[in-house]
């Protein structure tokens, strides 16, 4: 009963409630807050932090970057999700609000797609900077080993690296990605590589051009990082999944690195063991323990996590090849 009084106090005001519909839309800093409600980011801050300390809220830090959406557990978390339906869908204040926040997704999505464009000839290079991604590779391999694969989806494929790894142990391998320039470099890769029962589509994660349940495993490879909601793209993999069939997810574990984030377009930097997880349950997968690969500056992990039920490849969907026409 206090829990819910305490809620209801903290977001009966006008601002408030405006910031909780928006910290329903995903994971936001105080400044792309500030620029969306037009007001001062003290105060914003200030009503971030009522909204936080009543639990309708949950921040944390990364580095010098502080994220804010609407709490993931708790009565008060309940609440806010309550409330920000309740919110006449129509109301021209909050109808603004969020062209605002597509606004700043778009602008955030089109410097991550300048990023690529610019990096995608020598992006192998790059990301060897990090870590031995052979390593990764091998432990990737093994984590998917004692169970065949027909289909296989590598969302944000990139220069293809995981589909050219994967080629002689599934039948067939789709990537998507939505960098042009990205696919142009994969293409080129899978060919010289002789992958022939590889394909690569342009297409976002978070609306695969995939019917669901067509996959017996699904690869997000170093990828999330650039998320804005990465929620959603688990979510997203786990529909294209088969009864049975494994989503495996690559990245770092939570890091400092800044300089990530101003020079190679990083969102977050890295994920906790338990964020990856809950993501997974949320989807309706199995998630299990993740392994780590430690290195000097950076650790790898990688999450296994499994839709119920039978063997991978029974039921779901049959992949048509008209759906994986190549871009
Ligand atoms: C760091 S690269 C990783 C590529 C590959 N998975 C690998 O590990 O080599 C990230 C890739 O994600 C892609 N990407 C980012 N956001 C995406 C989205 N919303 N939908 C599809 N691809 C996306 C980028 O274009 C880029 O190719």
């Amino acid at each position: 009963m206090d829990e819910l009084l305490s809620g209801l106090r903290a977001a009966a005001e006008p601002t408030r409630l405006r910031l909780l519909s928006l910290c329903a839309q995903g994971e936001l800093t105080v400044s792309e807050l500030t620029d969306i409600l037009g007001q001062s980011q003290p105060r914003v801050s200030r009503h971030l932090k009522l909204l936080c300390e009543a639990g309708l809220l949950d921040r944390f830090r990364e580095a010098n970057w502080v994220f804010y959406r609407v709490a993931r557990q708790g009565a008060a978390g309940d609440l806010a999700r309550h409330l920000v339906e309740l919110l006449p869908a129509h109301d021209p204040v909050i109808a603004l609000d969020h062209e605002r926040l597509t606004q700043v997704k778009r602008h955030r999505a089109a410097a991550a797609e300048a990023y690529f464009r610019a990096n995608a000839a020598h992006w192998d290079e790059i990301r060897t900077l990090h870590i031995d991604d052979r390593e990764v590779e091998a432990a990737l391999v093994q984590l998917l080993a004692d169970e065949p694969v027909d289909d296989l989806l590598d969302i944000g494929t990139g220069t293809g690296r995981i589909l050219e790894v994967m080629a002689p142990k599934v039948e067939r391998g789709v990537g998507i990605d939505r960098s042009r320039e990205m696919l142009a470099v994969a293409r080129v890769n899978l060919e010289r590589a002789g992958a022939g029962n590889c394909s690569i589509r342009q297409g976002d994660m978070y609306q695969l051009p995939l019917p669901g349940a067509s996959f017996d495993a699904v690869v997000i490879h170093q990828v999330l990082h650039y998320a804005d909601e990465p929620a959603r793209a688990i979510a997203e993999a786990a529909r294209v999944l088969r009864p049975g069939g494994r989503l495996v997810v690559a990245d770092f574990a939570p890091h400092e690195l800044e300089f990530l984030r101003e020079q190679h377009a990083h969102r977050r930097l890295g994920f906790g063991e338990h964020e990856i997880m809950e993501w997974c349950r949320a989807a309706g997968l199995d998630p299990g323990r993740p392994v780590a690969l430690p290195a000097d500056q950076l650790t790898v992990m990688l999450w296994l996590a499994r839709r119920p039920g039978g063997a991978a490849s029974a039921g779901g969907a049959a992949l048509d090849r008209e759906d994986v026409a190549s871009c």
